[in-house]
């Protein structure tokens, strides 16, 4: 479907003063303090907008009510009911992460790359970013298990293997290969059994490759050359030199966060939600104009609520940024409310190119700070800064967190200021004079952002904000109504 245009305004302030499709696919960073109208204000009506618009989309949730309280609303009202997949325990809707991965089509098919990248990120994003951060041999380490576990897998089952099977790999690794081969017990280790039907599948291969070289060439086969036997051999040469020289502490740290994500994907609801042998949906169904809600809320299922959003939101980006344009402009929105929770690393990435791909992201948060824990402590600080930058429009609402006012404050600009002094002199006759000044001043001081209004009954629903794009500016009358351009604009917003 294609005909949606970037220029289509979504928000108008005043006359010829827009904020359109294009302002909305260059990302939106919504920042207020609890309480401050960022859900029901902004937020509200943003949503409500992209929804009449038609675009589809995917929802992460963290508060329990979340879908009944918002979206469901939301789509009522618009007209959109039919559009929704609901994603929640017992419902209708499934997936299943790990065929889709292994088998999708499309460019950047990576097969077990495709995997390992998402159990990763999803591991990462999981892991207290201080304890691992920078450490680049916790990093290749973690790594090398992924893909020498999932490729074995790989060998051995194509890509039909399910979770199950990965799961009891990854919870049998052998400390001491060699021994686990005289072993008696080796019959029920399913490491072992996964290894000789690898080994097996392997072999066969071999041979075949054999078969078909030699009736061509008439030359003996060189086994020892053969691609599928040395991938074989470097996966068994890991398992039995390097896994098994690896410090005991790395090596338990990064067993620990592989099989622990797999033993909470594992388990039901995430289990019938995401590994289902009969899934019913992908992410490219948002392309129709289906909204999926993700209904998990982290508040309710804790971790487990957490990994399985940010998995499905990094297999959802990627098939987004694989889809062409060309044949279909539909924009599609990624939304998080209580955004911190759903953070990984690849994020900055993403939405430096999220406008290329009609991607509309709406992060809600409190503060700054719920980024900066989110993202390594204070020295994530110029990671949240810069992945802030990638986000062309911000809106804050009232706010009593320093950081975030001063932020926003120091985008909007300063301005030189008329400054009236009045100047008093007693001498027998008190006369007082007028000195006009400039001074370079805050355009909007941080102090400012406290006293906003937060909507509810007393403030008869209105919710201040101000925006903030980036780009062309807006033109705004001033006094003497002269014009003049600026990024910022204040904004009433009301709940509904
Ligand atoms: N439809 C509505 N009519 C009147 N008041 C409302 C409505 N929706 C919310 N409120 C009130 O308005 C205020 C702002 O609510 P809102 O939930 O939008 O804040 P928020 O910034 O999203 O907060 P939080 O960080 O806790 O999610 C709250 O006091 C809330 O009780
Ligand atoms: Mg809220």
């Amino acid at each position: 479907m294609n005909g949606f245009s970037l220029d289509e305004p979504l928000l108008t302030f005043a006359e010829n003063n827009t904020w359109t499709v294009r302002n909305a696919v260059e990302g939106v960073q919504i920042f207020g303090g609890i309480g401050s109208g960022k859900t029901s204000g902004s937020g509200y009506t943003l949503a409500k907008k992209y929804l009449q618009m038609g675009f589809g989309g995917l929802v992460l949730t963290v508060k329990s009510d979340e879908y009944m309280a918002n979206w469901y609303h939301y789509a009522e009202t618009c007209g959109r009911l039919d559009d929704i997949i609901h994603i929640r325990p017992g419902g209708e809707y499934r997936f299943n992460f790990l065929n889709y991965e292994l088998t999708r089509s499309g460019a950047g098919t990576g097969l077990v790359d495709n995997l390992v990248n998402t159990l990763k990120t999803v591991i990462r994003a999981g892991q207290d970013a201080r304890s691992t951060n920078g450490d680049a041999f916790w990093d290749d380490a973690l790594d090398m298990l992924l893909f020498n576990v999932i490729d074995l897998c790989y060998l051995a089952y194509g890509s039909a293997f399910n979770l199950d099977q990965l799961f009891a790999v990854a919870e049998s690794l052998p400390k001491d290969i060699d021994r686990l081969k005289e072993n008696s017990a080796r019959e029920q280790n399913p490491f072992y059994q996964v290894y000789l039907k690898a080994r097996k599948a392997t072999i066969a291969k071999v041979q075949q490759s054999k078969i078909a070289y030699e009736a061509e060439t008439d030359e003996p086969y060189n086994q020892q050359g053969d691609r599928d036997w040395q991938k074989f051999s470097k996966i068994m040469y890991y398992f039995s030199n390097t896994y098994a020289e690896l410090n005991p502490k790395t090596r338990s740290i990064i067993e620990h966060s592989f099989s622990g994500l797999l033993f909470r994907l594992n388990r039901d609801p995430i289990y019938s939600l995401l590994c289902s042998p009969e899934p019913n949906i992908t992410p490219e169904m948002c392309l129709e104009g289906k909204i999926i809600v993700f209904d998990l809320p982290v508040k309710q299922f804790d971790k487990i609520g957490r990994d399985a959003q940010i998995l499905f939101k990094y297999i959802w980006q990627r098939s987004m940024e694989r889809r062409d344009i060309t044949h279909n402009d539909r924009p599609v929105f990624l939304w998080a409310d209580e955004a911190q929770n759903f953070l990984h690393e690849h994020d900055i990435d993403y939405q430096a190119t999220a406008r290329s791909s009609r991607i509309c992201t709406v992060y809600l948060t409190q503060n700054l700070p719920n980024y900066y824990a989110h993202m390594g402590g204070r020295e994530g600080e110029f990671r949240v800064k810069s992945f802030l930058g990638t986000m062309g429009t911000k809106i804050f609402h009232a706010n009593a967190d320093v950081d975030t006012n001063r932020y926003a404050s120091e985008l909007f600009g300063k301005a030189y200021l008329e400054d009236r002094s009045h100047t008093s002199a007693f001498s027998n006759d008190m006369n007082m004079s007028v000195t006009k000044s400039y001074r370079l001043e805050d355009l909007v001081r941080p102090e400012q952002f406290v006293r906003l209004k937060t909507g509810g009954d007393h403030n008869k629903k209105q919710v201040e904000a101000y925006i903030h794009k980036q780009g062309i500016p807006w033109i705004y009358y001033g006094d003497n109504n002269a014009p003049q351009v600026r990024n910022y604009w204040k904004l009433n917003f009301l709940q509904p």
